[in-house]
């Protein structure tokens, strides 16, 4: 069982609308059917016990607050190609934050759009995939254990959804 875990992210409404399902255990919202119509739906969350041993804070992934600790799991999902130096995030940010032997898993459907990473720094060339360019940058401190097609859909309508497999790898700390 895990005793303590840190979820950061940049959105306020994100964290906002976690901390409110972390407090009443639920939070209603409204699921868009289509054009104009909504249903209202609701979330909930595990037990109490549980919930109560995560802290949810906003925060950049490149300037993390300091003092944040080292930790023995480590979950980045869909992040890197969000960031604007996708390349500093796994080369100095993730090592920093980890303990020797500790897993680090990452998830990314490597979608690079210039919206987020300027090309200069997508993963990979044309060359060579983002997975290559990934096990390069992770190599000199990191042993890869496992990597799969991890399948994600994301609703947009009740009758439009996105499938996507995004790239999971799993990682140790040398
Ligand atoms: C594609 S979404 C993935 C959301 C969620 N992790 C998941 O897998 O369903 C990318 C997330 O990264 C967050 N994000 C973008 N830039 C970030 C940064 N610099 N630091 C931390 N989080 C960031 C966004 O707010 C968004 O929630």
């Amino acid at each position: 069982m895990v005793p303590h875990v840190v979820g950061i992210d940049f959105s306020h409404s994100f964290i906002r609308a976690a901390q409110k399902i972390q407090k009443n255990g639920k939070l209603p919202f409204d699921l868009l059917e289509e054009g104009k119509k909504s249903r209202r739906s609701i979330v909930t969350a595990p037990a109490v016990s549980i919930r109560q041993r995560v802290c949810f804070m906003t925060g950049d992934a490149l300037h993390l607050p300091k003092g944040l600790g080292t930790f023995d799991l480590l979950l980045a999902a869909n992040l890197i190609d969000r960031l604007p130096h996708p390349k500093r995030f796994l080369s100095q940010v993730l090592p920093s934050l980890v303990n020797p032997g500790a897993k680090v898993l990452l998830t990314s459907p490597y979608t690079w759009t210039n919206e987020y990473t300027p090309s200069s720094h997508w993963l990979g060339s044309p060359s060579a995939d983002s997975f290559s360019a990934l096990k390069k940058i992770l190599r000199p401190s990191f042993r890869l254990i496992e990597r799969t097609n991890l399948p994600f859909l994301l609703r947009e309508t009740r009758r439009k959804f996105q499938y996507t497999f995004a790239d999971a790898t799993i990682w140790q700390k040398l």
